[in-house]
């Protein structure tokens, strides 16, 4: 006889049901009710296909759709009483589809398993993530572009190992992220097309002796095919850690950017004026605006690389095919998911409220002797000299200029000639910024024309 309190579901072979501590070590109820509407889209999908094949009959799976959306509204509404009991979405679903519509709804599990059932709801719902990231990075990407196109010739200091460097363009720096989130959003695109394929119908692990049409429920689900081979379809989570190792680039290149914003924001730099919107105050500096939400989009990166290190480690050492230790990926990816998101829409709101200060950005660029090497290029193109004794006489003259506190273009042709006889008054063209980002015209260069080019390059791409 089977205790009255062993599990409604499973519980058949078993005298006793569950310590309270094993049921909550066990039931994954808690979080994957997120994958309701999945489970609910798989489950009548199955039934349609469990009809057309003639394993159930036209009625019960009617009853069985109709009944399914009975629970879906159900659980939409907030009127769905979950329980631990039943463990996870897929019993909660089953059961309540049992009170509705009684005994057709106990051969909706016929030719599959949950194993199938929870890699199809799991892959429906990452799918669905992978395009809210996919609009959500075009959405940026075009902030991101709306500057470029702005201050395409607005000069700033590029820096390397954050010392002036040489000088760039706004536009460029800004069309640096759009690379950036462009190959984001192709990883993205490239992860959705290799994972389109439904585990449905690959039951436990071996397949099944029902005559299932597995084409039939792919195709209703939006899949490309059926996965082909059982134990593979239910026992990978890899589509889960693609979108995971996709949204920790994401995030690598989010929080570049936002480490730049919190550098320029600050009062030493004032390169960028963030909008009020996507600042906060201090409750006891009343002179400070603070960049919390670039801040914010810093840290939460990290979150999103725990969950692509975790799931990776669940994963390892696992024979095939399903373990329980698969029911572990959800939170990671849920969570990396909203953060991901949440991270996407606040630089999205950031980049497109930000004000560059264009002056300051003018004058830092022109500091530094940030147009040192235009100076060594130009004693190589018109003196002739080889470039490592240009590079050498420029550093003599940076460090007279350093010595006298003033920049390259305030030295007299005096000065310049003390250095090396033959600099001619035609140096001083070069020294100037807008000279210096206008020559660089080589392809991917920063020079505004170039720039000019990617973003009308870009804004074709993206439509
Ligand atoms: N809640 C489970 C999970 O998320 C569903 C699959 C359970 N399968 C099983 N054989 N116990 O992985």
């Amino acid at each position: 006889m089977t205790d009255k309190s062993s599990n409604q579901m499973w519980g058949g072979r078993f005298a006793a049901g569950p310590d309270a501590i094993m049921e909550a070590i066990n039931a994954s109820i808690g979080f994957d009710k997120r994958l309701a509407a999945q489970d609910i889209a798989g489950s009548r999908a199955h039934a349609a296909m469990l009809a057309a094949a003639g394993i159930v009959s036209d009625k019960d799976a009617e009853a069985m759709r109709e009944g399914l959306l009975t629970v879906l509204s159900e659980i939409e509404e907030g009127r769905f009483a979950f329980s631990t009991a039943l463990e996870d979405i897929h019993m909660n679903v089953e059961a309540r589809l049992k009170e509705i519509i009684g005994d057709p709804a106990g051969r909706l599990h016929t030719g599959r398993s949950r194993n199938d059932q929870v890699a199809t709801d799991f892959k429906l719902w990452v799918r669905d993530q992978l395009d809210a990231v996919d609009g959500a990075l075009v959405t940026l990407m075009r902030a991101c572009l709306a500057q470029a196109e702005a201050g395409a010739d607005w000069v700033m200091p590029g820096f390397t190992h954050l010392q002036t460097a040489q000088p760039v363009t706004w536009g460029h720096h800004m069309m640096a992220y759009v690379e950036m989130f462009g190959r984001d959003l192709g990883r993205v695109r490239d992860a959705r097309k290799r994972m389109n394929e439904c585990p449905l119908g690959a039951a436990a692990l071996a397949g099944t002796s029902f005559p299932i049409d597995r084409q039939m429920t792919a195709e209703a689900l939006g899949f490309d095919r059926p996965a082909a081979n059982s134990l593979d379809a239910v026992s990978d989570r890899d589509f889960a850690l693609e979108f995971l190792g996709a949204a920790s680039i994401c995030a690598m290149h989010l929080s570049r950017f936002a480490e730049e914003l919190v550098i320029w924001s600050s009062a030493q730099f004032r390169f960028v004026s963030l909008s009020d919107r996507f600042s906060t105050g201090s409750s006891i500096m009343p002179q400070k605006k603070n960049p919390d939400a670039a801040e914010l989009i810093r840290a939460k990166i990290g979150r999103i690389f725990g969950a692509n290190v975790a799931l990776m480690t669940v994963m390892k050492g696992l024979p095939l095919a399903y373990s329980k230790d698969m029911q572990e990926d959800k939170e990671q990816v849920f969570d990396a998911a909203d953060n991901l998101m949440l991270a996407l829409a606040a630089m999205d709101g950031m980049v497109r409220d930000m004000t560059a200060n264009k002056d300051n950005l003018r004058a830092a660029a022109a500091s530094g002797f940030s147009t040192a090497t235009d100076l060594a290029d130009w004693l190589v193109r018109v003196l002739g000299l080889p470039f490592r004794e240009a590079h050498h006489v420029t550093g003599s003259l940076v460090a007279l200029a350093e010595g006298k506190g003033c920049d390259l273009p305030d030295l007299s042709l005096a000065d310049m000639q003390s250095v090396h006889g033959e600099i001619t008054e035609a140096v001083y063209d070069v020294l100037g910024v807008e000279n210096s980002v206008a020559s660089r015209t080589s392809y991917g260069g920063t020079a505004p024309v170039r720039v000019r080019e990617q973003v009308q390059r870009w804004k074709e791409i993206l439509g």
